[in-house]
Order: C-alpha cells, then structure tokens, then sequence
C-alpha cells in the first residue's frame, strides 16, 4: 500500500456530479477525488451508478449538475476524445476488443485508428508505435498470444489485452470497470499483479470497479462506495468492511 501523504492536487475529481435518466438519478450529487499515484476501488451493488459515474468521468456521458476536473482543468463540456489525449483511458464492463483481428493488431488499432484502411494502418505503424505495442504485450505477458485472434481468447485474457490496449497511449490514470469478473482465479492474480506493477514502477493511477474482495483489499489504497446513485462511504478497504451502512447495502438488514 501507498502511506506517502497525499499531495494537494487531485489528478481526477467529480464533484457534486448528478447524471438523471429519464426520472431517475443513476448519479446523485458525487464527489470523488483520484490523487496521482493511488489506486481507488469503487463499489457498490449493481445499478449503484458506478459505470454511469465512469461514463461522466470520461465524458462518454453528459451530466446535469456538477464539475469533473482532470489535471486541474474543468472537462465537463470537453469530449471524449480530447480527455483520452490529455491521458485518461479506460476499460469497459462490457469487453471491447475486436474479435476478429489479433491480440497484435487490436494494440496497433486501439491506439491510432481513425478510420482509415487497416492495411494502411497496419503498414504505416511507426516505430515507436510497435515498439510500444511490444513492451505492453511483454509486460502483461501476451506476446505468445500475439498473433492468435482476440476471439480465440479466454475471458481474463481478453481483459489483459482490453488494458494493454488501455494503455498504448500512455495514460496517466486508467478506469478499470470491472476487470476481475467473470474470469478465472490464476488470472486475476495476473491482472492484480501487473496492475500493481503498473502503479508502482510505472507510476499509473487507478480507479477500478470492482466486486472482488480481495482486489479491494490487496490493492486499493482507499474505497469510494455508492449505493442508489449516492456516495454512501469512503475509507481504506478495512473501514469500508466494517462500514454497517455499506454492509448493509449490498446484504440487507
Ligand atoms: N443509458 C441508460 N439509460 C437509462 N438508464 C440507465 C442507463 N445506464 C444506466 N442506467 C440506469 O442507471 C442505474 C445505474 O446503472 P449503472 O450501470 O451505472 O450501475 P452499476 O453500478 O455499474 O451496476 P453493475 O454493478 O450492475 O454494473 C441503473 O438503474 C441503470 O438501470
Ligand atoms: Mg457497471
């Protein structure tokens, strides 16, 4: 864990964020701040507004009320991609590699596709490029998969991958929304592994949804968690479990 004492600018914060549905508040007046060098686990139940609050934070979705601010500048009415190049990436709760091409080519495309003909594409990729590609699939331990189609896959390797492609362009902080799910036990050791390596060597800063236990705890330096669209506690992950209000929100009474 991280003890250093937290510097004074946070490098993401959402603050009094509301985003409404129709009638219904998925996000409700919010404040988080994400410091550099941390890594933040937010929880809740499912349907809490957590995707929803990564959504606003990367701008994917407008919100009614509040402010996000990155790296000190206000990107409330700043688009998506505009964030993604001032250095917020992200994963998605629902994977997002494409199926039919390599663990290679994913890495080359996530990083610079702008629509243009992929043989183009993957001919004219520079130098720095590949050689980035490279390191990141040497370093989440995917190069022996490099020329296997993303399809071809497991689960958790699919994940790895949707971060290696999180991270080609060198972010400074990466949204994971549920990287751990649905995959097996030795991956998400591998994935709890590299991402702290992420954070300690190469200086990444994490926000991650997450409902496995273990992850929190291991990992998180501190825990925001929502319930019902509001901020319902925040703390280390062992106050957090021994919150009742949290307790209670994700067992009942
Ligand atoms: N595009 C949308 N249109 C309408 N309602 C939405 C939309 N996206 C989310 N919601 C609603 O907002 C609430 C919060 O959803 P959200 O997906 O943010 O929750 P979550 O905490 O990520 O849940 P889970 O753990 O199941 O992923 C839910 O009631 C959901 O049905
Ligand atoms: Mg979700």
């Amino acid at each position: 864990m991280n003890h250093s004492p937290l510097p004074t600018l946070p490098l993401l914060e959402a603050q009094q964020v509301s985003k409404y549905f129709g009638g219904l508040a998925a996000v409700k007046q919010v404040d988080i701040a994400i410091y550099p060098g941390e890594i933040v686990g937010l929880v809740g139940p499912n349907g809490s507004g957590k995707t929803t609050l990564f959504n606003c934070l990367s701008r994917l979705e407008s919100i009614n009320q509040g402010r996000i601010i990155f790296r000190g500048r206000d990107i409330t009415n700043t688009r998506p991609y505009q964030v993604a190049r001032m250095g917020l990436s992200r994963t998605f709760q629902k994977l997002r590699v494409y199926r039919q091409m390599t663990v290679w080519e994913n890495m080359l495309v996530s990083h610079q596709w702008r629509g243009e003909n992929l043989l183009t594409l993957f001919q004219s990729s520079d130098r720095k490029t590949s050689k980035r590609a490279r390191e990141l699939l040497e370093l989440l331990k995917l190069s022996p998969l490099k020329n296997e189609y993303a399809g071809n896959l497991s689960g958790g390797q699919q994940r790895l991958l949707e971060i290696g492609m999180a991270l080609m362009p060198d972010p400074e902080i990466i949204l994971l929304d549920e990287a751990t799910s649905g995959i097996n036990p030795t991956l998400i050791e591998t994935i709890k592994d590299r991402i702290l390596l992420l954070n300690r060597e190469y200086h990444k800063t994490f926000l991650a949804i997450e409902h496995n236990i273990n992850f929190i705890s291991d990992l998180c330096d501190r825990v925001y968690v929502l319930n019902q669209g509001e901020k319902l506690a925040e703390g280390t992950p062992t106050e957090i479990q021994a919150n009742d209000a949290v307790v209670e929100a994700y067992f009942g009474t």
